[in-house]
């Protein structure tokens, strides 16, 4: 793995915007896997400024998102559909009939899982799938006890997971406790996976993940199985790391070689 270690949440949202911004620059039509949550938006930002001032153009891209609430409609205004087009699809160039996120009011759930599935490999695969994990360590909705080789299927929120997304609900909303989420195996299946973490409330997970036994308990530690991984987290989120210093030092020994590969 990769682990990138950078002083702040919105120096690390600008590293990750980047890899996505160069992988649409080297392939236009680029099939990214997409995340919902806080930590993306800064991300999503920086991706309509490219688009803005330097023309970069989504015209040819794909997306697909990781996962959605199950019985939301895409037009619910908490579906995770909305918040990508508020967020983002609205914003940029991008053909929102190549934007793909699990429909939640699907009439047969299960066969909509399967088609996800087909679709991603039907589109040639994810190119970069970007991530964030929740506290607990899921990723997607793949929360703790999620087979590494899972594919898209209906999962239910853990406990944790409805109380961190309860400040997105009022106080008599409708609040899902399922979702239609890639599975741990789709999201291995990505050529590049870049997970986002900042702040400290994400450092245990983050621990978990990169330093942590390879367990179901830390959804996040499947990365760790990953040809091309790489983990940005800002100084709060890499707060609990044991070997952070090395990390560091690897980094910049790692820019180095990219920079004059001929001198190493
Ligand atoms: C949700 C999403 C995850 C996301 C997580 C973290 O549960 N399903 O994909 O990583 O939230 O969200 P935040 O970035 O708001 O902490």
């Amino acid at each position: 793995m990769r682990i990138v270690i950078l002083d702040k949440a919105d120096e690390a949202a600008r590293f990750t915007a980047d890899i996505l911004i160069k992988k649409i620059q080297s392939k236009p039509d680029a099939v990214l896997g997409l995340a919902t949550g806080s930590t993306m938006l800064p991300v999503y930002r920086e991706l309509i400024n490219a688009h803005r001032n330097s023309e970069l153009s989504f015209a040819a891209v794909s997306t697909f998102n990781l996962d959605e609430y199950l019985g939301f409609a895409p037009d619910h205004p908490q579906s995770y559909r909305q918040f990508m087009k508020s967020r983002l699809f609205d914003l940029i160039d991008i053909d929102q009939s190549n934007t793909f996120v699990p429909r939640g009011d699907a009439k047969d759930p299960l066969q909509e899982c399967r088609d996800y599935d087909r679709l991603i490999e039907e589109k040639g695969g994810i190119d970069i799938q970007l991530l964030g994990i929740g506290r607990n360590g899921h990723i997607g909705f793949n929360e703790p006890g999620s087979g590494f080789m899972s594919r898209t299927r209906i999962k239910t929120l853990a406990p944790a997971t409805l109380e961190d997304n309860a400040r997105f609900f009022g106080d008599n909303e409708f609040r899902p406790h399922l979702s239609i989420t890639m599975g741990i195996g789709t999201i291995l299946s990505a050529r590049k996976v870049v997970l986002l973490a900042s702040g400290e409330g994400k450092a245990d997970a983050v621990r978990a993940a990169v330093e942590g036994p390879l367990t179901a308990s830390c959804p996040g530690s499947a990365l760790q199985l990953h040809a091309n991984a790489v983990i940005v987290v800002d100084e709060a989120g890499a707060g609990k790391l044991e070997h952070g210093a090395f990390y560091k030092y690897a980094e910049a020994e790692n820019r180095k070689l990219l920079e004059s590969p001929g001198k190493a």
